[in-house]
């Protein structure tokens, strides 16, 4: 049969129809369509779903034969576009068997009047560590406040060992911020403890025997959170769903936090514990990023709005930066750490998530499962990392002892010579249209001088802007903690009345305290046990992605473990030595930071006194508060700092501590940190 039939495009191209099959169902039997004269152009398809038009023989073959270049132009359309729907090939057989799994399954969501209608249980294993003091009890505590969540729910904590209810209670809710409309104590009066063996069979049917009262012969909800090491993931999978599930009627979730493997095989494995027990509507993956303000407001920003989603791509971006930075070393961590490392801890899960909202296509819908499409649409077209290559794709780090903050290897849970990165600079390719070309910068360290993570959108000059005598970039900055924000780093015109017009750095700023004043920006636990609860799962991290994620990190991963690459040491609060030629090697032009420009400048002093005759407005010779924040503002990026940047620069250069910086002061205290830098670094290298 001759026919103009329909491509994967949309289009209709010459074709013919082979080999109809005569059997009785012969609009679900594939056929081959052979699309004229393009050998390598065909597509199977049942004939029931075959879309065509029937045209003329004539006109079908005039068209065919008549055009040549244009029949040029459609083959290569079409030999283009059969490459391009090869791209489903491009899915591994665990991706597909994933993605399967997810697509088959209806989503089950319960609204909110169900919630708060039927009992509800919150079971929180690991309810004696750390998770649970700093953020579970809290979120749960703001959920009841907030009427979120029925108050008078029934909380358990479970552990291995009995523990004294009012003690543990003290102990764990101390972070409960109390607020006049719920009492502590009410709250408080909620929570049970219940003692036994993550993997005790018999603990677990107690368990259940208590909950069975508290729902007292009605369908209950059971929420379970696994705040215990993944080692035992698997057994508690197995114990609630043999003995702990909810009765009919009622939902059973459960919620796992990262990490989630430590590569493809692990993550593989923890995979099958835990699937083979819950359906994947009764899993929810936590990434707490995914539930901060910022994150979620990236894709408000692409698509909300209509002025972001056109600029989105290659033609006008020149790199994309995710930076995460902690002030903070191990901590006596160190031990839990070392195991990880920076990439497993923060990048592969935190930033890459960050990353997925920033890079995928729009999705269908905001549904749960046409989010992780587009998500793992985009992360499939992310090439591998390897730890080799020109320019080499990784940068390692490990921060080390510096004004009287201890170094990584002096925490005494570090094992002794430890190569373990706190610093890691990676940069993720993306081979599609939107994104060929474009450095992702992903950046993560501990030991930092201060505290930030940041999403920062560098985009493209163009030949205007030098007319006007700008050579600045356009900026959009999510910062995502410690305060939240969005601005974007404009130039424009300073205000003058001679010919000569000097273009500045503007910044349009939002920030959310202003923007959104009273606005309640809950901690993102709170939304993550909510939207478990309501049986909404566009905020968890599904197995498809983490299949994909694994997948671009694993082979890296593997080759550090095995290599143990030298990190390059950087003392506390600065970054190392080489970052900022890694990132130019890669198209990513980093703004100096405070340390740099010292680095720099320290030596020069004509520099210094030009910086502060700039700064000194009042004349008086000293730099006061006000004018030092001026200083702050420099670096960074034109806004108000914070309170701890400027108390950082006061702490540096004040020498006297007069709450004043003078010249004298600005010129040797940038000499002495310069020198201490340098110093700092020599003894730490001499002493590996
Ligand atoms: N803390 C955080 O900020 C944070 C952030 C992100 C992810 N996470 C993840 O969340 C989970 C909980 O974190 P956490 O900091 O609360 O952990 P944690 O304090 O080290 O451990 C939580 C509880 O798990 C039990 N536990 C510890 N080691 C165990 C072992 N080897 N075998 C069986 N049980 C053990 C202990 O409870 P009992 O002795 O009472 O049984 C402990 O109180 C972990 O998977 C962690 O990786 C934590």
């Amino acid at each position: 049969m001759k026919l103009h039939a329909k491509y994967t495009d949309g289009e209709f191209y010459p074709a013919i129809v082979e080999a109809v099959s005569t059997s009785k169902n012969r609009s679900k039997a594939p056929v081959k369509v052979n699309f004229v004269g393009y050998e390598e152009a065909s597509v199977w398809k049942a004939i029931g779903d075959l879309k065509s038009k029937k045209l003329p023989k004539a006109a079908l073959d005039t068209k065919a034969k008549a055009q040549p270049k244009e029949k040029a132009k459609a083959k290569a359309k079409v030999k283009a576009k059969a490459k391009s729907s090869d791209k489903k090939t491009k899915y591994s057989p665990e991706l597909t068997a994933a993605l399967k799994a997810l697509m088959e399954e209806e989503a089950k969501t319960t609204d909110h009047a169900t919630l708060m209608g039927m009992p509800l249980t919150v079971v929180v294993f690991g309810a004696t560590g750390d998770l649970a003091k700093k953020k579970l009890f809290p979120a749960l505590y703001q959920l009841c406040l907030l009427d979120h969540f029925p108050r008078n729910l029934n909380i358990v904590g479970y552990g291995r060992s009995a523990v004294d209810l009012p003690g543990f209670i003290a102990k764990q809710c101390v972070n409960i911020k109390e607020d006049k409309r719920l009492s502590k104590d009410a709250f408080c009066k909620r929570i049970g403890f219940h003692a036994g063996g993550y993997d005790s069979e018999d603990s677990y049917a107690k368990l259940n025997e208590s909950m069975l009262k508290y729902e007292d012969g009605k369908p209950g909800n059971r929420i379970f959170f696994l705040s215990v090491p993944p080692t035992v993931f698997g057994a508690v999978c197995q114990c609630i769903s043999d003995k702990a599930k909810g009765t009919d009627g009622g939902f059973t979730r459960v919620m796992i936090e990262k990490p989630f493997g430590r590569d493809s095989p692990s993550f593989s494995e923890l995979d099958k514990l835990t699937s083979t027990r819950f359906k994947s509507s009764q899993l929810y993956r936590l990434d707490h990023y995914l539930g901060k303000e910022v994150i979620l407001n990236i894709s408000t920003l692409r698509w909300a709005n209509q002025i972001f989603e056109p600029i989105w791509s290659s033609r006008y971006i020149e790199s994309v930066q995710l930076t995460f930075k902690e002030d903070l070393g191990t901590g006596g961590r160190g031990g839990y750490f070392d195991g990880f490392g920076i990439i497993r801890d923060i990048i592969q899960n935190h930033l890459l998530q960050a990353f997925m909202w920033l890079a995928m296509e729009p999705p269908a819908s905001m549904s749960a499962t046409d989010i992780v499409k587009a998500k793992v649409e985009l992360l499939n077209n992310v090439q591998t990392l390897k730890l080799e290559g020109d320019p080499s794709s990784v940068f390692l780090g490990q921060f080390t002892a510096h004004d009287g903050e201890l170094g990584y290897l002096d925490d005494e849970t570090v094992p002794k010579g430890s190569k373990c990165a706190t610093f890691a600079a990676l940069v993720l390719k993306v081979n599609n249209r939107r994104w060929k070309g474009v450095p992702f910068l992903f950046t993560a360290g501990k030991g930092m001088d201060e505290r930030v993570c940041e999403l920062r959108v560098r985009f493209k000059q163009n030949k205007h802007n030098a007319m006007m005598g700008v050579d600045t970039n356009n900026e959009i900055v999510l910062r995502v903690q410690p305060d939240e924000a969005l601005y974007m780093l404009t130039s424009g015109k300073e205000p003058g009345i001679t010919a000569e017009q000097v273009r500045k750095p503007v910044v349009m700023d939002m920030d959310y305290k202003g923007q959104f004043e009273g606005a309640y920006v809950g901690d993102a636990y709170e939304r993550m046990f909510l939207n478990t609860g309501r049986g909404d799962q566009a905020l968890f991290v599904s197995a498809p992605e983490l299949v994909e994620a694994w997948r671009i990190f694993t082979p890296l991963l593997h080759e550090i473990d095995e290599k143990q690459p030298e990190p390059v040491l950087h003392p506390f609060g600065l970054l190392p030595a080489g970052y900022t030629m890694f990132a130019a090697e890669h198209g990513v032009a980093l703004n100096p930071t405070w340390h740099e420009y010292v680095a720099m400048n320290a030596g020069n002093v004509s520099e210094m006194k030009k910086v502060f005759a700039e700064l000194d407005k009042d004349g008086d010779g000293e730099l006061d508060y006000a004018e030092v924040t001026q200083l702050a503002k420099r670096f960074f990026d034109g806004r108000e700092p914070t309170v701890d940047r400027v108390k950082m620069l006061m702490r540096e250069l004040d020498a006297d501590g007069d709450g004043k910086v003078s010249l004298d002061e600005l010129i040797k205290g940038s000499q002495a940190m310069a020198r201490s830098f340098a110093h700092d670094l020599t003894t730490h290298m001499a002493s590996r």
